[in-house]
């Protein structure tokens, strides 16, 4: 499974959720690798993987993984293999390859084992299949690290973090699937899967360090509640996947198509399993207005509260400054089918306030990558803590900040922080807990 550098943990929780949501036993546990976790398990999990992960982008079938000192090893090693077993000669590939050796590029190593895969064809069945650059129907990809090939098959074809509902941009949008990844990192998805529950408990963000700075105890321990801001929200991504996660909405459950599908290696019995995975899967999805009512449960039992006059109102709340981020937020949603679930408001940060006594912040402020922009932003990250610290006591809040100088200027001490990589910018994902 492929996923973004910093997200692996949360994929391997997630694929422990998706094998136990379809009732399948993994051989091991999942094992957490440099942007990606190794999972063994039946193939029918890979199925169930590719309709409802939302942390991984690929889920890949490993075929070699073996000591290689040269190319002609790794040539030995893919040709000697069974490729007529894999996919079919009338089908497309192409070879997708990537290296950290200075004496084994990239396109060397690509061509490489494209060659191998054409004469093991030979080999076997007299012909060659033809290669496809721009929409193969078979896509091998390779991978060169510290003298160790690693080939797989491509299971899954347009990548999963692709969820079909971003109609409408905006600046700088989130990928899908990292905005999914660190909203599960807030503990939000666990809260979710509470609310599933036919008595949801009380639930609690693990504890968090204890500190007497000016005086004050950080409270070790963080009651979660079902509200989620984003005051500056941009397409919306951040409360779209959250709310995407509240209703348990399996984000690839409806698509027609995935590349295992041109893969002769998937046992046909598996294949004919389709249908089951995907009914096994809708049927732990909720409806809206099991949201809601799982919602009000929460709130009135678990947490002891009194039924407010509001306590239909939306979960999620998406802020903007910008009318057009606002707009373009609220196509997603209704993309999503989630906008019941998110009230939208224009709105600076400085005016933001809070309604209710706690719940959760999320955001992704501009990171100033251009040369000149990040003296200018220094005041904004200023003045995100300063309202964090004023108007949002009682809240949990979590920053996306473009780098340390950048989380500097918020000028609250962290409780967590967690690199993280988006689109090859290193970044930190910071909580704040505000007392
Ligand atoms: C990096 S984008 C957020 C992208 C968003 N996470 C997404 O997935 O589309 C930053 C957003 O912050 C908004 N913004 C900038 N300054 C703001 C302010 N003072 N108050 C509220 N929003 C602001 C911008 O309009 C922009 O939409």
């Amino acid at each position: 499974m492929t996923t973004v550098h910093g997200l692996e943990e949360e994929l391997a929780a997630e694929i422990a959720e998706v094998a136990q949501d379809c009732r399948l036993t993994l051989d091991e546990p999942p094992r957490v690798a440099s942007a990606g976790v190794y999972v063994r398990g039946p193939w029918a999990l890979c199925l169930a993987m590719n309709f409802g992960l939302r942390c991984a982008s690929r889920i890949l079938c490993e075929v070699i993984e073996a000591d290689a000192r040269s190319l002609d090893d790794v040539y030995a090693q893919v040709e000697r293999l069974n490729w007529p077993s894999f996919f079919r000669i009338d089908k497309t590939f192409m070879v997708t390859a990537s290296s950290s050796d200075n004496f084994i590029k990239a396109p060397a190593l690509t061509l490489k084992i494209k060659d191998a895969i054409v004469d093991s064809f030979r080999r076997q069945t007299r012909e060659r299949p033809s290669v496809e650059k721009d929409a193969p129907q078979v896509r091998v990809m390779a991978r060169y690290h510290r003298g160790q090939i690693s080939v797989s098959l491509d299971t899954t074809g347009i990548p999963l973090s692709a969820r079909g509902y971003r109609v409408a941009s905006h600046d700088a949008p989130l990928g899908e699937l990292l905005a999914a990844g660190l909203v599960r990192m807030t503990g939000w998805s666990r809260l979710c899967r509470e609310l599933r529950q036919e008595k949801p408990q009380k639930v609690f963000f693990s504890r968090v360090s204890e500190s007497a700075k000016e005086g004050r105890k950080i409270p070790t321990q963080i009651t979660l509640t079902p509200e989620l801001i984003d005051p500056m929200c941009g397409t919306g991504t951040f409360a779209i996947e959250a709310a995407l996660q509240l209703l348990n909405r399996h984000p690839q459950l409806e698509r027609k198509h995935f590349a295992y599908e041109w893969l002769e290696i998937v046992p046909q019995h598996t294949l004919k399993q389709v249908e089951y995975i995907r009914r096994t899967l809708r049927a732990q999805e909720i409806s809206l207005l099991d949201a809601f009512s799982k919602i009000s449960f929460y709130k009135t039992h678990a947490l002891g509260q009194s039924q407010r006059p509001d306590s239909v109102a939306p979960p999620l709340l998406c802020r903007d400054k910008d009318v057009t981020a606002i707009a373009a937020a609220r196509r997603n949603a209704e993309a999503a089918g989630v906008s019941k679930l998110i009230y939208f408001e224009k709105g600076d940060l400085s005016q933001l306030t809070t309604t209710h006594d706690s719940g959760l912040l999320v955001m992704n402020p501009p990171y100033g990558v251009r040369l000149g922009e990040e003296e200018a932003l220094k005041s904004f990250y200023k003045l995100i803590g300063d309202t964090l610290k004023k108007n949002c006591r009682g809240w949990q809040a979590w920053v996306l900040a473009g780098n340390e100088t950048l989380a500097g200027q918020v000028g609250l001490r962290a409780t967590r922080r967690k690199k993280i990589f988006n689109g090859g910018l290193e970044c930190l994902w910071l909580q704040y807990v505000l007392f």
